[in-house]
């Protein structure tokens, strides 16, 4: 198809085809479906840029090496295909998701030995406004225990916890659910990495272990502080109590950036208002994936712990 004949409507890739978007599916004995025998990655788009491509490639690479599963194509011919959706949907602002699955084989709990992979991607607009003004009003977060898996630092798509709390957190009135673990230390937002900011302005974030996912902006976030000569980053786990004492919270993800937390399960985090250090990390951050992004590079080798 060339240029001037892309069709209207939005267009999913699947597994070397581009499809209109309610047409797109998989098989019903795909072990993605059956077993979340998949993982994915979601990459911010913004201003038509793509933005920290090297660093969800690379945690795709890494995250399909952990289960023994391989790239779908080579990294080059991929990032042409996400290109090419982004075209497909004239996707100027929004989010691009990716997954990879095991496949379809006759449903056995037993990993097939020969791996047929699907790759499924789809984009999606999303009017930036709807960002700028959570940064500009700050969430609320609610707490709850953290149930899920010993590898949290893949990224399958086993997310029926994360789905769970999220959807609790919002009942309770909240925009995300941060996670405790069986220590009442946070480990990180359903979909998102957590951050406070202590009395004495150091930034801590959990260390990356395999309870946590590394996140793409959560590294961006640290490379883009000490480029800027700030060195005040902790990364190491916090109470619930620090958070509720904290000077500042926030949390980082691909599709928000820097999102500034005021209240912790209805307590307002320092004076209730967004503060000055989640607004200067999210334009250091913004400004250096823009650079990179314009560069054709990305976020290269910073993501995995
Ligand atoms: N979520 N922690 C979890 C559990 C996540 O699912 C995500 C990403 C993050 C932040 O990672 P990154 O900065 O690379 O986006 C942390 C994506 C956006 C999602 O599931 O929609």
């Amino acid at each position: 198809m060339n240029r001037r004949s892309a069709p209207q409507g939005r267009i999913a890739y699947v597994d070397g085809r581009y499809i209109t978007h309610s047409s797109a599916s998989v098989h019903v004995e795909d072990r993605g479906l059956q077993f979340a025998d998949s993982v994915y990655e979601v990459c911010a788009v913004s201003d038509g840029l793509l933005m920290d491509e090297e660093g969800h490639l690379t945690r795709l690479e890494r995250s399909l090496g952990e289960l023994s599963m391989e790239m779908p194509m080579p990294r080059s011919a991929l990032k042409a295909v996400m290109r090419e959706t982004m075209r497909r949907n004239r996707l100027k602002d929004g989010l691009l998701y990716l997954q990879v699955t095991r496949g379809a084989y006759r449903r056995d709990h037993l990993i097939p030995q020969r791996a047929r992979e699907s790759l499924i991607i789809t984009a999606r607009s999303i009017d930036p406004q709807t960002y700028e003004m959570k940064r500009a009003e700050g969430i609320a977060v609610a707490t709850f225990p953290d149930i899920r898996w010993g590898r949290c630092d893949i990224k399958t798509t086993g997310l029926l916890p994360n789905v769970l709390a999220k959807t609790k957190a919002r009942r309770a009135g909240a925009y995300e659910a941060w996670l405790i673990d069986s220590k009442g230390l946070i480990t990180e937002g359903a979909s998102t990495n957590a951050w406070i900011v202590s009395e004495d302005n150091v930034l801590i974030t959990r260390e990356l272990t395999a309870n946590i996912l590394a996140g793409v902006t959560r590294a961006g976030v640290i490379t883009a502080l000490s480029r800027a000569g700030i060195n005040a980053v902790e990364e190491r786990a916090f109470t619930l109590n620090e958070a509720y004492a904290a000077r500042e919270a926030f949390i980082t993800s691909a599709s928000g950036g820097v999102i500034p937390v005021v209240r912790i399960d209805g307590r307002s985090v320092g004076k209730g208002k967004p503060g000055p250090m989640a607004a200067r990390l999210h334009s250091l951050y913004r400004e250096l994936s823009l650079s990179e992004a314009r560069m054709g590079q990305g976020n290269g080798a910073r993501t995995t712990g």
